[in-house]
């Protein structure tokens, strides 16, 4: 069928308005809400006696990918490993029995992904993958195929297939906890829980998009941006520079925010946006320490969390965006949508092609 833009000016504003039904659409293949239960996983596996998880992935997908490596390892304490797809094969890896190499793609296409994945399966590997589209040879060649629903994605920057692919990790470490023994039933409901609240608060954090439409005029100027987040929310840090590159033409820097004063913030100047993502959870002071060493430096510092005293926080900042209160697990889900939102109206201020970002492609077939 014909996809179109309906009333939006872009398909990459469609499809990030549409984050709250297609990552619910995605959750309701993984999660029983109703009954607080997680579902089966959709294919046999027996991820009980999975002993290591290799991650594979390029772009926005690898993002995802590195937040899942935080959620395996917190939840179900199974170590993980992971790489870009162009690395991977390389570095001669070290795949032992009962490892499982998960594969994460919005096409299931992409060539160094896919290369990757029949190393993996040719080291004796079991084989996951978690992709977007259900005929794509990466789902074809899947142990276990998991699916995200988020439909067609036309823009080329990835959006709402990266908040899907967070979506189905979540609940994958949770499965996984699970199976290890290590999730009681009372925690597997409150998991359940919070995870069915993600669609409600990436609505909350959608009523921004004006906010950041105001904001991207002070960014568009700008000749470098800096994203700082800690934990799981570095790899936001990342995608929102990824976002910001690929479609504003601005260079930008995502770094996990401890790490800025072992280089980055030689940078800093009255000229240099910042982006702190600092929901709050154990993290939150030391983020904003960080961020205040960028303000003594005379960095323009925008502020995004859910801090109650984000205004007293946030003193000195250009802009803080309040955002809805969530569990530090689902934060990294509702944080990708400002992220995305702020690289769309940049991209948008400055006049260049979102849709069609020049030099990049949808799916790159070629390694
Ligand atoms: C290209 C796209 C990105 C995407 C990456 C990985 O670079 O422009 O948006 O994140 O490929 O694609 P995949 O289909 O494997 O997720």
């Amino acid at each position: 069928a014909m996809i179109s833009k309906g009333n939006y000016r872009h398909f990459m504003l469609k499809e990030i308005h549409e984050q709250p039904i297609v990552v619910a659409q995605t959750l309701r293949t993984y999660l029983r809400r109703l009954e607080g239960e997680l579902a089966p996983p959709p294919e046999d596996i027996d991820l009980a006696s999975v002993r290591r998880v290799t991650i594979v992935a390029c772009g926005t997908s690898f993002y995802a990918g590195m937040v899942a490596k935080y959620w395996f390892e917190q939840f179900a304490r199974v170590p993980v490993d992971i790489d870009v797809a162009s690395e991977f094969r390389y570095r001669e890896p070290i795949m032992e029995e009962g490892g499982l190499a998960l594969f994460i793609s919005q096409s299931g296409e992409t060539a160094d992904t896919l290369a990757a994945l029949r190393h993996a399966r040719a080291s004796g590997q079991k084989i996951a993958v978690v992709v977007n589209v259900p005929t794509s040879t990466m789902a074809r060649e899947a142990d276990l195929l998991l699916p995200t629903h988020a439909g067609p994605e036309i823009g080329v920057a990835s959006t709402k297939a990266f908040t899907c692919q967070l979506a189905v990790l979540a609940a994958l470490a949770a499965s996984l906890a699970r199976a290890k023994g290590r999730l009681s039933q009372e925690e597997e409901r409150r998991i359940v829980r919070h995870l069915s609240e993600a669609p409600a608060a990436i609505n909350g954090a959608l009523a921004y998009d004006e906010a950041i439409e105001a904001l991207a005029a002070t960014i568009a100027p700008a000749r470098d941006v800096l994203y700082l987040g800690r934990g799981p929310d570095y790899p936001l840090a990342l995608e929102g520079a990824l976002k910001l590159k690929e479609i504003s033409y601005i260079h930008a820097e995502g770094y996990a925010a401890g790490e800025m004063k072992h280089g980055p913030i030689a940078l800093i100047d009255d000229a240099v946006p910042v982006v702190v993502i600092a929901p709050s959870g154990p993290l939150f002071d030391k983020t904003v320490s960080n961020m205040q060493e960028v303000q003594a430096r005379g960095g323009q510092v925008i502020l995004i969390s859910d801090y109650d005293g984000i205004e007293a926080a946030g003193e000195g900042c250009v802009a803080t965006l309040t955002m809805p209160k969530v569990h530090p697990l689902i934060a990294p889900i509702v944080y990708a949508i400002p992220v995305q939102l702020l690289a769309y109206h940049v991209a948008v201020a400055k006049g260049t092609d979102v849709d069609q970002p020049r030099n990049l492609a949808k799916s790159v077939t070629v390694e």
